[in-house]
């Protein structure tokens, strides 16, 4: 390549750019440019095909089984695995000029940069290519992965000539079992994917071809469809082949100068266990039609639409650092796709953007995305946790084999069973059940949702509580203890008594119970009575929540204080992450954390501890906590905020927000982190917001870092839209739509009603000492980036 380099995505508030060819950061840009709408996934690859990083395209919840081997078997070891497909590719377009292929490693680019959209919600691409030979032509293209119709992607792609007539060669594909390097690291997984998708038709006329496939173990089926309109000035010789993992239609035209050859081109989609392979065809097929009516310029009119929609309810403006603020439209944006038309299935780590984590849904969903879009997208919120209900029996067939009652819901899963192969970082954390019913319970005290709560909220509350009360068990002073669990914290395992675990199981013995006193009916069908709720608020009046006297403060589980502290002075930077680089055991037993534990249990149930607790434990924790996970900074921004230190605040949401655009885990390539940018958002709005919703109650305390003049954030409660604003010195108050919101300002309470904004003063923070961080883990501190022509 002769093109100059200028690598790194330019700030701008609306879009992301990247402007030449980096080949090196391709599997980066792939997955910052990613597509989904929660149900079709592409990555950011060329149309071309090549080069490519890690092509990729999935359909949420498509995978394939694999063995899950032990070195030495146990009982209740989980014995499949799954991981997510890399499907039919539909995004190839290849081109040749005057017979040579477009490459972009070949010949040179004076001209080319790619744009993510936040609001048009596509991907364009401006390439001027000259061939090796000396042939200029001009290639732009946009796509889309549709947000209203779920099945249907479509790219619109155009190729001029620039210097004379030229005869211009397109051939758009469909490519089932695209071979691709270095997908996964697991040889084993590796050999599996290999060649996952069997043929089970392929058929091809005219303009569309649609291919149909299944899986070999886990039995599911898939289709894919094309169809294409043309619009060209000359005439267009068009072949159809389509056979087995191929579909290829070509078109040839000799097209003059500054003209142009034009091609839509529409994919389809779908899935399922259950529906024959001429049931899939007809589905897509007829997904297709759909589109084709609507046509490009409907589905690009609808897009808008709809994103113009989210960001009415959802956008957080940042003034005082333009990088931030594009940095949190992103990662709305991206939890935007991970979650909006997901529907019956799970919301995955990484979204729909790699291959990451085998395509696995965790707890991130529940305690990081689903906060974010509970209070912006509730309908997607409760689609999220109507898949987690979906999953009932398999968590109560799961929670039986492991001899306790209710349900206990896997650590990863894509189709509900348990996929973790290492127990303490995966079954042990059973807080995921305290998660869910957390998640449960916000959504339907900002809802109000009767139907979700009559036809799964309530179940969902009463099967985690039950797990609870089998799990845990009172000793012989009546004290409610849950031992032998993990917290969110992967550096100390299998322990008693976690804070976190047991506030977060307390709120759900307690909501449990609320919410069935409320629907004696409903909670009497499923078996519920009043001698249970009454075990439940027993368990959790007397849960233990251990405290270390001498130290004056929480430990984050019985006798974490007592144990060694970990050498951090003698750690080196490439000794992180500490799980790669020294043995478990030895982090087990020392005082180390991953990420927010005791601290996450500080924000979530922040109503179990006194400021000045918050305060003592936010310096202990910050001078232990490595940050080896990406979803620490957003709650670690939360709390020190809330304790005053603003500043440190600010660099936690700077890394939060940033994790992905800067690679902070080095591994973006396999993946967003979806938690982490929806942690972006909590960062703004329960960070700087001081947002609380305990019990149901909507709380604010604002605050703003001094780098930062200004943070606007809306949100839906109770079928109101709010808006709050805060600058230095006051906080406004707006309710733009629907019945009055009662809530309150640093404790005091004011009632928000239409056309009536209400500004506050903003107090002067606490003052605390600043905290340490472990040697060399300090977040970095977030230097204002010069925004262009600024
Ligand atoms: C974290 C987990 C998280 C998982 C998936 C791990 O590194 O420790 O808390 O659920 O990543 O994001």
């Amino acid at each position: 390549m002769t093109t100059p380099r200028l690598p790194g995505y330019e700030v701008a508030p609306w879009e992301l750019r990247w402007r030449w060819l980096d080949l090196d950061a391709l599997r980066r840009t792939e997955s910052t440019f990613a597509l989904s709408n929660g149900h079709i996934g592409f990555r950011g690859s060329f149309e071309e095909g090549e080069p490519r990083g890690l092509p990729g395209t999935y359909l949420n919840g498509f995978y394939e089984r694999r063995p899950l081997p032990y070195a030495e078997a146990g009982y209740g070891y989980p014995e499949d695995g799954q991981t997510v497909v890399n499907v039919t590719d539909g995004k190839i377009i290849r081109l040749l000029v005057e017979d040579e292929p477009v490459d972009m490693r070949y010949g040179s680019a004076p001209h080319h940069e790619r744009v993510l959209d936040f609001r048009s919600g596509t991907l364009r691409r401006n390439t001027e290519w000259v061939s090796p030979t000396g042939r200029r032509v001009r290639i732009t293209s946009e796509r889309l992965v549709s947000f209203t119709q779920r099945a249907i992607a479509a790219i619109h792609y155009e190729v001029e000539p620039l210097d004379g007539q030229a005869q211009l060669v397109v051939q758009s594909e469909l490519l089932a079992n695209e071979p691709i390097d270095g997908d996964v690291d697991d040889p084993r997984v590796a050999a599996v994917l290999k060649g996952a998708l069997v043929s089970d038709f392929a058929v091809g006329e005219g303009s569309r071809a649609v291919l149909g496939h299944h899986t070999r173990r886990s039995g599911l089926r898939m289709a894919a469809a094309m169809d294409h309109e043309v619009d060209a000035p000359a005439e267009v010789s068009t072949e159809n082949w389509t056979e087995g993992d191929l579909a290829r239609l070509t078109l040839a035209a000799e097209v003059p100068q500054g003209r142009k050859l034009a091609l839509t081109k529409y994919v389809a989609y779908g899935w399922s266990s259950q529906r024959s392979p001429q049931a899939l065809r007809a589905q897509v097929e007829a997904a297709l039609a759909g589109a084709r009516q609507s046509g490009w310029q409907g589905l690009l009119d609808e897009q808008r639409a709809y994103l113009d929609d989210f960001w009415e309810a959802a956008d957080v403006e940042v003034d005082g650092d333009a990088e931030l603020q594009q940095a949190v439209r992103f990662a709305l944006f991206h939890v935007l796709q991970a979650g909006a038309r997901g529907e019956t299935r799970a919301i995955p780590a990484k979204g729909l953007t790699g291959p990451g984590y085998d395509g696995h849904a965790f707890w991130d969903t529940e305690s990081f995305v689903l906060p974010l879009l509970t209070y912006t997208l509730p309908d997607a919120a409760r689609n999220a946790l109507q898949w987690r209900h979906s999953t009932l029996d398999k968590a109560r067939t799961r929670a039986a084999q492991l001899g306790q009652s209710g349900a206990a819901f896997p650590w990863r899963s894509i189709d509900g069973d348990e996929c973790s192969g290492y127990w303490p970082a995966g079954t042990a954390a059973f807080h995921i059940n305290a998660d869910v019913a957390d998640a449960t319970a916000r959504y339907l005290a900002a809802t109000g949702d009767g139907d979700f709560e009559a036809s799964a909220g309530l179940e969902l509350l009463v099967e985690t509580a039950r797990l609870w009360t089998s799990l845990g068990h009172h000793d012989a002073h009546g004290r409610f203890r849950i031992d032998g669990v993990t917290g969110p914290d992967e550096y100390t395992a299998v322990v008693d008594n976690n804070v976190y675990t047991n506030l977060m199981a307390q709120r759900n013995l307690h909501e449990a119970a609320s919410h069935c006193e409320l629907h004696p009916e409903l909670a009497s069908a499923l078996g519920v009575d009043e001698e249970e709720t009454a075990r439940w608020r027993d368990a959790a009046d007397r849960v233990v929540v251990p405290y270390d006297e001498a130290l004056d403060v929480h430990p984050q589980s019985e006798g974490f204080t007592k144990h060694a502290h970990w050498d951090f002075a003698n750690t080196p930077p490439e000794g992180y992450p500490l799980l790669l680089h020294y043995p478990y055991f030895d982090l087990y037993r020392k005082q180390v954390v991953k990420q927010a534990d005791l601290v996450l249990a500080m924000w979530l149930r922040g109503d179990a501890f006194t400021p000045e607790e918050k305060a003592r434990n936010v310096a202990y924790y910050e001078a232990l906590t490595v940050r080896d996970s990406s979803l620490s900074s957003s709650v670690q921004a939360v709390l020190t905020a809330e304790v005053g230190h603003l500043e440190l605040a600010y660099d936690y949401f700077a890394e939060a927000a940033l994790a992905d655009l800067h690679d902070i885990y080095q591994n973006v390539r396999q993946g967003l982190h979806i938690a982490a940018l929806a942690g972006a958002w909590i960062a703004a709005v329960a960070g700087f917001g001081g947002m609380r919703d305990h019990g149901g109650e909507l709380s604010f305390a604002p605050r703003l870092p001094p780098e930062l003049s200004r943070i606007s954030f809306r949100l839906c409660f109770a079928g109101s839209r709010i808006c709050v604003t805060i600058h230095r010195d006051e906080a406004t108050y707006a309710l733009s739509h629907g019945e009055p919101v009662r809530t309150s300002h640093h404790g005091r309470p004011i009632l928000l009603t239409q056309g009536q904004p209400i500004t506050m003063p903003v107090p002067r923070p606490p003052e605390n000492p600043l905290p340490r961080q472990p040697a060399g883990r300090a977040p970095t501190r977030r230097r204002l980036q010069p925004t262009p022509g600024g």
